[in-house]
């Protein structure tokens, strides 16, 4: 497989530890694309029907060409479809025509990917200074190049099993009587779910590592209680330290020295949710280290989930940038505004966050050397990820963590999972959602899902109930939500059963969703494929960018519009579809191979299996806790005696689910779509 593999460098790269394989170098021009002379341009003609994939976190379709996008972790919370960068930073690309090869361009800084943008035929990648590790991976299909790409890069992350159950999170449950309340509206109402997220509001003045004793109250027992009702707390830690004396993470980070500097070497003060903060230097691996024993804090207090938040970083404003800013404001005073100068006011207070100018006056202490983070940017969520997922596997070998982060770069796939960040309650994001789910697993990211019912914005029943019906299927299901909108948990929704319904299909599908996620890990597989990946020279299918294969057998196609009665369907095999009204309310349609008007009600999830193939079904449970294997039955239709491999979680050593896998052998009987006889092999 790495012989598929070249690799060349240029200048000085600084090593991001994306792969884990090492590849000797090439020399000699590489094969099809040409490097400008400085090195800091990659060039390619794409024939006219040639085909990009790749990106990972990215706006826009599967097929990537026609844009012009920045590799670059980005705190942006409107994803239109104008966007270059979104949090993570994936620089991996797949060309798809004529010649097909895999290009990883292997740097922590911002890396420009021009798809036809500035030359509707030319690919041209830029990169900021010549220092990187470029790798050509060569493969007869796009398929097969993720393939190679992923076993370069290593295998994925495993969360735990728990994790596939449903999670509740919204941005202002305020005090642990919001977060029961949350937990009983779930219970009451007989809706199955797993997790209650706490955002910055249980922390003591949006101070890491602390939690509010006035608002939270007894949180050892409050977590406690919590698992009695197998409901796991899921806090969240954001990259800034607040500045306050007294406060023990400030205090110890400022004295070791652990904190990112400014180019006269103090500590770099910036703001965000606390006010002003320090960023603990996590590409200083001392700092990284110290920074992640503190989780803890709140592991012992049985806490088993984090998600790490604001580390692209995100920067509301820094300190000296203010300062200008507030002047040029003042210098406004008593003028009469027009136009330019009204632009250029606005433009002063909008430009303080997230800029450029900060993240280089930023420095880092990488091996005793300060290096500028302009240099590493897209490094910095990812080693404040591993800095937690090393710090568990000390803390806790005996526990599976759940970790998921908001910036990522390739490589930190081995250690977490993401979510796709502050999108907003559209149409357009439920398919933004289902297009991204492929390239991110293309770029190793298998635990991922978007904030069901969209984070930003207010969200309509039946919004919610279509985001749903493609949620179900997300390893990471969790519905979230700003401070601000609407109320949001499903229960709060007019028809609670339809929502009860399918969120206890989800239930029902886990022995699916984990074993096909496992196979995926273990394979160095894609859990969500396009349908161009699997049916290679059907055009109909190549042409699909709204429906995906789900681990191997199931292809699914929401709804993404409003007052649809269902959608055009391509199938581009022979199906049967089964129709879910509820676990246990269900019929099947074969389909042959073609296009198809699905009718698709809101309140029914419609999958479609492929034919001799068949997925197992469980009875729900209020959690994963309580899930019956003994429960299990096949569906689907098949002509020849069929084995599927289910995969359970069995333990945990060192921090890693350790599996089970139990074959199910099925024999076919003509008369049925439901199978609740087999034999265990
Ligand atoms: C960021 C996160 C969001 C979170 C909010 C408050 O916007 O992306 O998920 O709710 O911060 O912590």
């Amino acid at each position: 497989m790495y012989d598929s593999i070249k690799k060349y460098r240029f200048g000085k790269p600084i090593q991001t530890n994306a792969v884990t394989y090492e590849i000797a170098l090439s020399t000699g021009e590489p094969d099809y694309i040409q490097i400008s002379e400085n090195k800091k341009t990659i060039e390619y003609k794409m024939g006219r029907n040639d085909k990009i994939y790749g990106l990972g976190e990215a706006v826009r379709g599967i097929n990537k060409r026609g844009w012009i996008y920045e590799s670059y972790c980005n705190d942006d919370p409107l994803h239109t479809e104008t966007k270059r960068s979104l949090y993570g930073a994936h620089p991996f690309i797949i060309v798809d025509g004529e010649n097909v090869f895999g290009l990883f361009t292997d740097y922590p800084d911002k890396v420009v990917f021009d798809i036809g943008y500035t030359d509707i035929d030319t690919i041209s990648v830029t990169v900021g200074s010549p220092d990187y590790d470029l790798y050509i991976i060569f493969g007869d299909t796009p398929y097969d190049i993720v393939k190679a790409f992923r076993k370069l890069i290593g295998k994925s992350y495993t969360a735990p099993f728990w994790s596939f159950g449903f999670q509740q999170s919204r941005w202002s449950y305020y005090t642990s009587k919001d977060v029961q309340s949350v937990i009983d509206g779930y219970r009451d109402n007989d809706f199955p779910i797993d997790a209650v997220y706490l955002d910055i509001d249980y922390m003591e003045s949006f101070k890491d590592f602390t939690v509010s004793e006035e608002r939270f109250p007894e949180f050892d027992s409050f977590v406690k209680e919590a698992v009695q009702q197998n409901i796991h707390l899921v806090p969240i830690i954001d990259a800034g330290v607040k500045i306050e004396d007294g406060y023990t993470i400030y205090d110890e980070g400022k004295e070791k020295g652990y904190f990112c500097k400014d180019d006269k070497g103090k500590d770099f003060v910036a703001a965000v949710w606390p006010g002003k903060v320090c960023f603990p230097d996590f590409l200083n691996d001392s700092a990284a280290a110290w920074f992640g024993s503190k989780y803890k804090y709140l592991i012992d207090k049985g806490i088993d989930g984090f998600w790490n938040d604001m580390n692209e970083p995100a920067i509301f404003y820094s300190e000296n940038r203010l300062e200008k800013a507030l002047c040029k404001i003042s210098s406004y005073k008593g003028k009469n505004i027009g136009i330019y100068d009204f632009f250029g006011l606005k433009d002063t207070v909008l430009g303080l966050s997230n800029s450029g100018e900060d993240y280089s006056a930023m420095y880092h202490n990488i091996n005793g050397e300060s290096v500028c983070h302009d240099r590493v940017h897209n490094l910095y969520g990812y080693k404040m990820t591993t800095s937690a997922s090393n710090a568990f596997k000390e803390i806790a070998p005996d526990k599976n963590i759940l970790l998921f982060s908001r910036a990522s770069y390739i490589g930190m796939h081995r250690y977490s999972g993401i979510w796709m960040g502050d999108n907003q309650s559209w149409w357009s994001h439920i398919k933004l959602n289902l297009q991204m789910l492929p390239s991110l697993n293309m770029c190793g990211f298998l635990y991922s899902g978007a904030d069901l019912t969209g984070f930003g914005d207010n969200c309509t029943e039946e919004l919610a109930l279509r985001w749903l019906a493609l949620g179900i299927f997300t390893p990471l299901m969790r519905n979230h939500s700003a401070l601000g909108t609407r109320d949001q948990e499903y229960y709060r929704f007019k028809n609670t059963e339809v929502f009860r319904n399918i969120l206890k299909l989800r239930y029902a599908l886990i022995p699916y969703i984990y074993s096909e996620f496992m196979k995926a890990v273990e394979n160095d597989d894609m859990l969500f494929k396009p349908l161009a990946f699997v049916y290679r020279g059907d055009k109909l299918a190549e042409a699909v960018e709204d429906q995906l294969i789900f681990g191997d057998n199931m292809m699914i196609a929401p709804v993404y519009e409003p007052n649809a009665l269902g959608r055009y369907v391509y199938i581009p095999e022979d199906m049967c579809a089964v129709r879910f009204r509820s676990e246990t309310d269900f019929t099947f349609t074969d389909y042959t191979k073609g296009h198809y008007f699905v009718e698709i009600p809101c309140d029914e999830v419609v999958v479609f299996i492929r034919k001799n193939t068949l997925i197992p079904l469980i009875s729900s449970a209020p959690s994963t806790a309580q899930l019956d294997y003994s429960t299990m039955k096949f569906i689907g239709k098949i002509t020849a005696p069929y084995v599927y491999t289910v995969i359970k979680e069995k333990g945990i050593l060192n921090g890693i689910s350790h599996t089970e896998k139990t074959n199910y052998r099925i024999i076919p009987d003509n008369d049925t779509c439901v199978y609740n006889n087999y034999t265990i092999e």
